[in-house]
């Protein structure tokens, strides 16, 4: 069974990119020509996820209800709700518990970012076979900033650690995470680590204790960034022009997702497009009409 319910973190206090966070919301701040969020947004999308629940920070929730609204002009539904402190990612299992209802749930960070030819079937696939909870790995060249993963001789997990200061593997764990309906129950029982937040490592060893982890590894096809500090922020930026100017797509609309998808006929996508300002971004959603 496809994985329904998916939640976005967008909270964070988004400090490594002072001074550009000082009023703005990280996930706010521009890849190229979209909001940051839009990228995660369209990632649960190609997996086939309608109903999502936003969670950001006090200051910024509204601004993301303001992009947002309630989803209906993509053909989904979108809830809202705050963390009133950045005390770790699993807290999103805790704050999200109504929103689950016990079922299957995605998680995205709001500052990732995903690319690649295949990833709709990749993610799909890890969404119909979920047996507890599924990661998504990716090699980096600096792996003791992320989650790591390694692996056994039959490409299962073996071992997961966060921001090791002597990385087993340069398999970075994503912010991409399938959960079945235990998560909330299981989140709860979490303990602050010494930086005092709650940690998404120590919620998936569980579920690695309970040989109950599977891991997709997204290889070389794939692109994924965090946009967490200024540099990361300009390369996606500058990722996103260099394809979207050759093939004269766009990366990461919602509205060509929705429609792609099948979340919303035809003839509401085209006249929420004639409703959008004129701008470039509406003159691409115009000609895809065609294609
Ligand atoms: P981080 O990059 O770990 O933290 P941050 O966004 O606060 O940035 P910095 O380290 O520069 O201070 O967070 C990863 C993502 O998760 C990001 O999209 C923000 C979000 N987040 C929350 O929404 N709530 C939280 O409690 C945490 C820890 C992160």
């Amino acid at each position: 069974m496809k994985i329904a319910k998916g939640i976005i973190l967008a909270g964070g206090t988004g400090s490594r990119l002072y001074p550009l966070t000082i009023a703005s919301n990280k996930q706010l701040l521009p890849i190229y020509d979209k909001p940051a969020v839009y990228y995660p947004l369209t990632t649960l999308m190609l997996a086939g996820i309608k109903e999502v629940l936003i969670i950001s920070t006090p200051k910024d929730i509204t601004a993301l209800e303001s992009l947002f609204g309630d989803g209906t002009a993509f053909g989904m539904t979108f809830s809202y709700k705050v963390q009133a402190e950045p005390r770790g990612l699993p807290e999103a299992f805790i704050l999200g518990e109504e929103f689950i209802e016990q079922k299957p749930v995605a998680m995205i960070l709001g500052d990732n970012f995903f690319h690649g030819h295949g990833l709709a079937q990749v993610i799909g696939e890890a969404s119909d076979n979920l047996n507890g909870a599924h990661i998504f790995a990716y090699p980096v060249d600096d792996p003791s900033r992320y989650g790591v993963v390694t692996f056994d001789k039959n490409q299962k997990v073996a071992s997961l650690e966060e921001k090791p200061a002597k990385p087993r593997s340069n398999y970075a764990v994503t912010g991409l995470y399938f959960f079945d309906g235990h998560v909330s129950e299981y989140a709860k029982q979490l303990k602050f680590s010494q930086r005092g937040e709650t940690e998404i490592t120590d919620l998936l060893k569980y579920y690695l204790s309970l040989k109950k982890l599977d891991v997709s590894v997204l290889g070389r096809g794939y692109v994924w960034f965090d946009v967490g500090t200024s540099k990361s922020l300009l390369d996606a930026s500058n990722y996103v022009e260099v394809i979207q100017s050759r093939q004269g797509t766009i990366i990461a609309s919602p509205e060509e997702v929705a429609w792609r998808m099948g979340f919303i006929e035809k003839e509401d996508f085209l006249s929420h497009v004639y409703s959008l300002p004129k701008s470039q971004y509406q003159q691409y959603l115009l000609r895809i009409d065609s294609l």
